[in-house]
């Protein structure tokens, strides 16, 4: 509980301007009580009005929730829609020509496209994958650079009722197959390559891996984005360019009609231990996240130049690209660069450009961005921006201060937004025309949604002690299952000794005295490198699948700008290597996890032993390991511990 101690002792307040709180969609603390107690009083009423309110329903639902089998909650299950339909159709009468998504390439070309336009792109599509025999149902797995057309063939997807799971391209081949065994997709979606900070990166050939390595049992076709023209092998049974697909598809495409619990997409993510698990979101439920967290937490407004940074990789890039901005009709920007390419003032110079209003970042990001130019955002015009957000890990009170000051120039409130992939939108954040905020925290949860911190036993912990994050009621946005293990999906998110009714989200917060909720990390081993969650299990089977590995394990060290570094103990087969061998293994063994993995999983430090710390049972001692690689003094008991000599060749 050691994080918890500087966090608490923040206590400097930030009180939105009354320019903001006057223009904001929720605008005083009576609101935001009067919403709380509403979904206090009725649960169901409450969600059902939102639900209405937001969502176009081609067959309205009469029932709210089903809580007859839980943890496999139903909400608004007998009501029929389309997210698609939604994110786009819905929009066409009263604003086709607006624009709805501005990219901006690596190299800086812009291209735009309206309502009307990514309405027919997508109808053409979604009739292209028709035309491929892709039914409602069916997996589709989408391994695509940050491009509209990523977002295109998500929509289509959702569309015709074709379930996505998207695989971030900084995957390998070998987790790219992962997937497409898990989900036995049918198809892929990918480009011939991808360009990010000026480096060309082969999509098409790692799809061209996998399916070598067995993907092409399920896989019947390949459809293949042509994004810079670079040299594919083309296997022409299999594999289909984008611009045939769509040449001659009708501008029209009937959406097919859904259950709101139909599967809208399965997103892979780490767990604590085994292979990753295949999160799967329903459509109604989802959508009504996504949606209501755009209007509540970034206090959208149709004028708003919205961008949110991240990959349609990760679930903040479905949430908050592909599915929440279309919903609501607004104009957002997707980049396909890095923030440091061609400089440091890249992120600065798109939002002077574009005159973004609605900026939504991660914290490893502001870091990054600090250390290379903490000036630099002064060389800029920021003044269209009204609100930051941050996402994806506890930001530290500097790189808030920063981000408020240096970028927001001390006008824009930025809500720190706690959520997860399995929980689909933001769950617990600030209301920025409401809450006074505190640096580092992500104060209140939303309206609706039950948080709480409870003990081992699911008591509620004392204001001021730490405990675990649960979310106490179901809500619309919850994953509905782990794909294909439903057991796993039961036994990590509700287990039993919480009563098995209450979310378990895997972190550790603690609520101060003025009840706000502060974020301290995971209880379990996963790790959170530069946003991107990784279970130290997956890195430690893949260590350990090398060859000349005989046993390894992986822990979490304090990074300045990942906010978490992959530390990695490794015992080889043969002898503890010395000096210049010891240099070649780890630089052997960092392409290993590249490639097994992908480049972000890399071990940023590998210490070789002739044995781990291990218990008389033979249980190795993981907090041993932490404090090995802090560099912190062994102050724990180790009287349990089988050799302690080792700690010494660790060190
Ligand atoms: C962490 C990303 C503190 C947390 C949307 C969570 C955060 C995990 C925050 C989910 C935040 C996310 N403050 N920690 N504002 N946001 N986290 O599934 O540990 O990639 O459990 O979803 O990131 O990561 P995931």
């Amino acid at each position: 509980m050691s994080k918890m101690q500087p966090v608490l002792h923040e206590t400097r307040t930030f009180k939105p301007s009354e320019a903001f709180v006057n223009q904001a969609n929720l605008s005083s603390a009576d609101i935001y009580r009067a919403l709380c107690s509403e979904a206090a009083e009725d649960y169901l009423g409450f969600w059902q009005k939102l639900a209405r309110k937001y969502i176009y329903w081609w067959k309205p639902f009469t029932r709210v929730l089903d809580e007859s089998n839980p943890p496999f909650f139903k909400w608004f299950d007998d009501g029929e829609l389309n997210v698609s339909f939604n994110c786009l159709d819905r929009h066409l009468i009263s604003h086709p020509d607006k624009v709805a998504i501005i990219f901006e390439a690596d190299d800086g070309k812009i291209t735009q496209s309206t309502y009307q336009d990514l309405y027919v792109r997508v109808c053409q599509f979604a009739n292209g994958l028709r035309s491929l025999n892709v039914k409602k149902g069916d997996l589709v797995i989408i391994y695509m650079p940050m491009s509209i057309e990523a977002v295109i063939a998500m929509q289509a997807c959702a569309r015709i009722g074709a379930i996505h799971s998207v695989v971030f391209g900084g995957f390998s081949s070998k987790s790219l197959l992962e997937r497409i065994i898990d989900t036995n997709a049918v198809i892929i979606i990918t480009a011939d390559e991808q360009i990010r900070g000026g480096r060309v990166v082969p999509l098409k050939r790692v799809v061209d891996e996998a399916l070598a390595m067995g993907g092409d049992e399920s896989i019947k076709f390949v459809v293949v984005y042509q994004r810079t023209g670079g040299a594919v092998q083309w296997h022409i049974s299999r594999d289909i360019w984008w611009g045939d697909l769509i040449a001659e598809k009708s501008n029209f495409c009937e959406p097919e009609w859904v259950n709101a619990e139909h599967p809208l997409f399965i997103l892979y993510t780490s767990g604590s231990t085994g292979k990753p698990k295949g999160v799967q979101h329903a459509s109604g439920g989802y959508l009504l996240g996504a949606m209501v967290s755009m209007q509540w937490i970034f206090d959208y407004k149709s004028t708003d130049i919205f961008w949110c940074t991240a990959d349609v990789g990760w679930i903040t890039g479905h949430t908050y690209v592909a599915y929440g901005p279309l919903a609501m009709g607004a104009t957002q920007i997707i980049f396909e660069g890095i923030p440091t390419y061609p400089n440091a003032g890249r992120f600065w110079n798109i939002i002077q450009n574009h005159k973004v209003t609605i900026f939504y970042t991660a914290p490893t990001a502001i870091r990054s961005l600090i250390k290379l130019g903490p000036d630099l955002p002064n060389q800029y015009d920021l003044s269209s921006l009204r609100l930051l957000g941050s996402v994806g890990e506890p930001i530290n009170s500097e790189a808030w201060m920063w981000y408020y000051t240096t970028v927001g120039q001390s006008r824009c409130p930025i809500v720190d937004t706690w959520w997860q992939t399995e929980t689909g939108c933001h769950m617990i954040a600030p209301l920025p025309g409401v809450t006074p905020l505190k640096p580092g925290s992500c104060a209140f949860p939303l309206p609706g949604i039950m948080a709480a911190i409870v003990d081992e036993m699911g008591q509620d912990t004392v204001n001021g002690q730490g405990g675990l994050l649960v979310i106490k009621r179901p809500f619309p946005s919850l994953a509905r299952t782990i794909w294909g293990d439903a057991e796993r999906f039961k036994g990590t998110y509700f287990p039993k000794n919480l009563g098995g009714q209450y979310y378990l989200a895997g972190d550790s917060a603690v609520l101060d005295l003025d009840g706000y909720f502060w974020i301290m990390g995971r209880i379990d081993d996963v790790l959170n490198v530069s946003g991107h969650r990784l279970g130290t299990m997956e890195i430690e089977s893949v260590l350990a699948a090398h060859p000349l590995v005989s046993e390894a394990a992986v822990v979490g060290k304090y990074h300045d700008i990942k906010g978490e570094a992959v530390v990695a103990f490794v015992v080889l087969k043969g002898v503890c290597p010395q000096a210049e061998d010891a240099q070649r293994i780890t630089v052997d063994l960092r392409n290993w996890v590249s490639k097994e993995i992908g480049p972000f999983a890399k071990p940023d430090e590998i210490r070789f032993g002739d044995n781990l710390p291990k218990t008389r049972s033979g249980k190795v001692m993981r907090r041993l390991l932490r404090a090995l690689a802090r560099g912190e003094e062994i102050t724990q008991d180790i009287s349990t511990l089988e050799n302690s000599l080792i700690l010494e060749q660790l060190k």
